[in-house]
């Protein structure tokens, strides 16, 4: 079959890779109809590259039909349309019974001391085969496949393998009392989405900066009020402005390390050193090249007694808080990747009765398999107005 793979810093390519067979009874192979590429498969080829190795196959947040069943699959058939959390996750151990589908007991990495495989995403999480193919072989057919109507477009069902879940998790770890205000630092695909949902679960007033014109114009577009540079002390005055001088009462961290540094340190260099493009340069100049960034800026701008919410990764092992402030600030901290399963049957709902967060037209590219790598440019350099880019194989 035909996949996206990892070649090295900035490099995927479009490779003839061999087809994925049923490997365990409770296997099932997916026949991939759609894929999207995400801010986390940046990270795989900058800052996470030492964890890559050449020939990888990306991608983490496919849907498709199934085409083949292990002989232990019960809940699912041939023909049946489904998508695949990020999360590879039993949905039966006592971490997946607590919600906690990113800690999986059985798939844990213990050997790395990191939480629950991920499909495409690095050896840290158990280097198992992604979703951006013509195939994809998935573990717990009967329980970790999200099965979805036939009908409308993938669209409306794509984005509950990472978009929907992960955005919903930041904003409910947000804990915005009703009516009240939250900042939204970054306007990628995962702070967009933060933003429609937090409007639509009763956020009084939705704040939200980034650079990128595209992105900042379709936030404005949807009646967030945005603010338009990463200069911390720009955020913090005017976010203060608009909210009785106080800050909001939440700030979703939307951004994560970006490319702003390394998990390992003598990569950092190296990592910045490869990001060329003119926005990359200007988050750089005006926010500095330290990874920490928008976490500083969200310790800053929240309100004293606030909650802060981290959407975005962060791989630094060292990574060095400023505990004084935020024990004075008395600030509340959750993060974490999102648990899939936690919210499928708060979201899926939703998307059967109809549009309310907008996810038929969220996409802004549709490209087959072949020009992925061209599109993974795009949407790294946020070129092209690329915000959310679907592989459609
Ligand atoms: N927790 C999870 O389970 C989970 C799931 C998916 C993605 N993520 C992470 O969420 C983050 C965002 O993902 P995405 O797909 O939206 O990525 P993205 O790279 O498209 O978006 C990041 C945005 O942040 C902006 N930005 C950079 N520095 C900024 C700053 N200091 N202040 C404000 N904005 C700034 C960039 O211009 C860009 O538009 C990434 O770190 C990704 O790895 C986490
Ligand atoms: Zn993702
Ligand atoms: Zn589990």
């Amino acid at each position: 079959m035909r996949a996206v793979t990892w070649h090295g810093r900035g490099d995927v390519r479009v490779d003839t890779v061999p087809d994925p067979k049923i490997q365990d009874p409770t296997d099932v192979i997916v026949e991939i109809t759609s894929s999207g590429i995400c801010g986390s498969d940046l990270h795989l080829i900058e800052v996470m590259a030492p964890f890559m190795s050449v020939g990888d196959v990306m991608g983490h947040e496919p849907m498709g039909v199934v085409r083949e069943v292990g002989r232990e699959v019960t809940a699912l058939k041939a023909g049946d349309r489904v998508v695949v959390p990020f999360n590879i996750s039993c949905n039966t151990c006592w971490m997946c019974s607590q919600g906690l589908n990113s800690q999986c007991e059985t798939t844990q990495n213990r050997e790395q001391g990191m939480g629950a495989s991920l499909f495409g995403y690095t050896k840290l999480y158990g280097q198992v085969p992604g979703g951006q193919a013509e195939y994809l072989r998935v573990p717990f057919g009967n329980t970790l496949p999200i099965k979805v109507p036939d009908a409308p477009l993938d669209d409306r069902y794509v984005y509950l393998s990472d978009v929907l879940p992960t955005a919903w998790q930041a904003v409910q770890y947000a804990g915005i009392p009703q009516g009240g205000s939250v900042l939204v630092l970054g306007l990628g695909p995962i702070g967009d989405m933060c933003t429609r949902i937090a409007k639509h679960l009763g956020a009084g007033q939705v704040i939200a900066s980034d650079v990128v014109p595209e992105r900042l114009a379709r936030a404005r577009r949807n009646g967030i009020t945005v603010i338009d540079t990463t200069t911390q002390a720009d955020v913090v005055a005017q976010v203060r402005e608009l909210t009785d001088g106080r800050g909001p009462d939440a700030v979703i961290d939307a951004v994560g390390m970006e490319a702003h540094g390394s998990p390992v340190a003598s990569a950092l260099q190296k990592a910045t050193a490869i990001v060329p493009d003119a926005i990359m340069a200007k988050v750089m100049t005006v926010a500095g090249i330290d990874r920490m960034a928008a976490l500083n800026t969200a310790i800053e701008a929240v309100r004293r007694g606030g909650t802060i919410s981290l959407s975005g990764v962060y791989g630094g092992a060292t990574d060095p808080l400023p505990l004084m402030r935020m024990f004075d600030k008395q600030i509340q901290l959750r993060m974490g990747q999102a648990n899939v399963w936690r919210w499928v049957p708060d979201i899926l709902p939703l998307l059967l009765e109809g549009d309310p967060l907008g996810v038929d037209d969220f996409a802004t590219h549709r490209v087959p398999l072949e020009q992925a790598p061209e599109a993974y440019a795009n949407f790294r350099e946020k070129k092209d107005g690329a915000v959310k880019v679907l592989i459609q194989p």
